[in-house]
């Protein structure tokens, strides 16, 4: 038997298609010929399987060999493909059984000396081979990571000299060598990072923080420097309801597929990124010659929180808002696209003005309105359309600041009032507040006269565009929500319209 073939899988978006290494030994030369992978992948793959086989105390076949990696046209990063290579050519070559081979999905980069090495994506891939009822065989450093699919379907090894051999006891009727990764807890049940009651005095803000959280709603926080607008920010994950199964996996998978991995201690938490505002559009929404997620990925199922707002590239920014609607985003390179997941809450914080003292009462502040006009008008109105709450966030005063603890409440106790309005929500139209769409807005958000007196009065007063008007429903809703109220009420309408700060300039 000169022809071999061994499972593996490739890497897109999300996903791990399937990839066969087929694998033929015929007389001639002595050559090795990789088809079906990119030409600069090719020589550094061929260097080290041929190194790690004669490392593994295996004969590297004096024949011509050719490798053929199918489908051709899937994109195909080299390393991940070494060890089922390997193995194709040690079953080709007669020196592992190649009967066993088919119950078998193969990834892992080799060294030199025939140890493995881990690849991206371990997670999608083990999902996608428990799909086939396949058993996938990982590099040990992955094991982590895979164990997180729960499926019984993973095994991992340290090296090729591992793999063969258990291939060979396998089929040989004794036990393999195989090793299990470890077990993994489901996602625990935890207030995140940093607490709510370490922030003094800021009722006003943490009550915009809760809603935010309740109905999951995008905010701006308006503030000078110090006032606590990052402090702040870094509480919202805490506040939003544990993740679902479903959702932690997914957020894992992220990790997978980014050139880090993902840490088992993270698992279960929701993510929390806060980019730069150098940060380039690929950073921010993914891309690159070969697709890479951006921050909005990585935000997935948290928040992302873009400090500075005005600082970024405009229109950077503007490719913000197609992903806000929609919740994932479609990379194009070349003929290929890549659909990445990327429902993230937005948190954003700016300055009042270029200095940031605007309002102090020092009167430090000397900004001119032009250049504070000019400095707002960085934010297209656009963007500042999609964001549901505007706040102000003064600095809290010293004696606040300094006052034995007044008792504070901390992120679990608002967490369970937000897990409970967010199944109001989700019981009633089984979406978010934040995701309602006008329909939507029009069966659950019906206002009675008096509320709908003062919403009118708004309009008129603020100038609101239609954009507005149906984000401040959305907040009513979320506040009524929080409150446990069926029927939107004056009150709640009263102070979803007082997140509207910045329509008012
Ligand atoms: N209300 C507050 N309670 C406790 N510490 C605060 C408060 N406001 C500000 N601080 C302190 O001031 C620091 C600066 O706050 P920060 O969130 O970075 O402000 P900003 O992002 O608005 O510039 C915080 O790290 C914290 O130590
Ligand atoms: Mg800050
Ligand atoms: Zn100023």
């Amino acid at each position: 038997m000169a022809l071999a073939t061994v499972h593996s899988r490739a890497q897109t978006g999300l996903e791990a298609p399937a990839v066969a290494v087929e694998v033929d030994l015929a007389g001639g030369l002595p050559a090795l010929a990789i088809v079906g992978l990119p030409e600069a992948e090719v020589k550094e793959s061929k260097d080290r399987v041929r190194a790690a086989i004669a490392n593994s105390g295996y004969q590297f076949p004096t024949r011509r060999i050719t490798v053929n990696l199918a489908p051709a046209d899937l994109p195909k990063e080299g390393g991940r493909f070494d060890l089922a290579i390997a193995l194709g050519i040690l079953a080709a070559s007669g020196q592992v059984p190649a009967d066993a081979l088919d119950r078998y999905e193969f990834l892992g980069e080799l060294s030199l000396s025939g140890s493995l090495r881990p690849v991206r994506g371990a997670l999608p891939a083990t999902l996608a081979a428990d799909a086939q009822s396949r058993t996938l065989v990982l590099p040990e450093s992955n094991g982590d990571e895979a164990a997180l699919a729960g499926a019984g379907c993973v095994r991992t090894a340290i090296h090729l000299a591992d793999v063969a051999a258990s291939l060979v006891a396998g089929s040989a009727g004794s036990e393999p060598l195989w090793l299990e990764p470890p077990e993994v807890a489901e996602p625990p049940d935890l207030a995140q990072g940093a607490d709510l009651r370490d922030i003094r005095g800021q009722a006003q803000a943490k009550r915009a923080l809760e809603i935010a959280a309740a109905g999951g709603h995008s905010l701006l926080m308006i503030g000078p420097p110090g006032a606590g607008k990052t402090m702040l920010a870094s509480r919202l994950p805490g506040l939003l309801p544990p993740l679902s199964r479903a959702d932690a996996l997914e957020v894992a998978a992220v990790a997978s597929i980014e050139g880090s991995g993902f840490k088992t201690s993270n698992w279960g938490r929701r993510p929390f990124r806060a980019p730069h505002h150098t940060a380039s559009g690929v950073a921010l929404v993914g891309g690159g010659s070969s697709p890479r997620p951006g921050e909005i990925t990585l935000a997935h199922c948290g928040v992302l929180f873009l400090d500075e707002l005005p600082e970024f590239d405009r229109r950077v920014l503007e490719v913000l808002r197609e992903p806000l609607e929609s919740g994932y985003i479609v990379i194009s390179r070349a003929a290929r696209q890549a659909e990445y997941p990327a429902r993230f809450q937005l948190l954003a914080a700016m300055n009042p003005c270029p200095c940031g003292y605007l309002g102090e009462a020092s009167g430090r502040c000397h900004c001119t309105a032009e250049r504070i006009a000019r400095y707002r008008g960085r934010i297209s109105g656009p963007l500042l359309d999609r964001i549901d709450m505007h706040l102000h966030v003064a600095p809290v005063p010293h004696d606040v600041l300094m006052a034995a603890d007044a008792a504070s409440e901390d992120s679990a106790t608002v967490r369970s009032r937000v897990v409970e309005a967010r199944q109001r929500a989700i019981d009633r139209q089984n979406n978010d507040n934040a995701a309602l769409d006008p329909a939507g807005i029009e069966r659950v958000c019906a206002l009675d006269k008096s509320a709908r007196t003062i919403m009118e009065q708004a309009v008129a007063r603020l100038g609101l565009s239609a954009r507005a008007y149906h984000r401040i429903l959305r907040v009513s809703r979320t506040i009524a929500d929080l409150a446990g109220e069926t029927a939107i009420q004056r009150t709640h309408v009263a102070e979803a319209i007082g997140y509207r700060q910045l329509d008012r300039s």
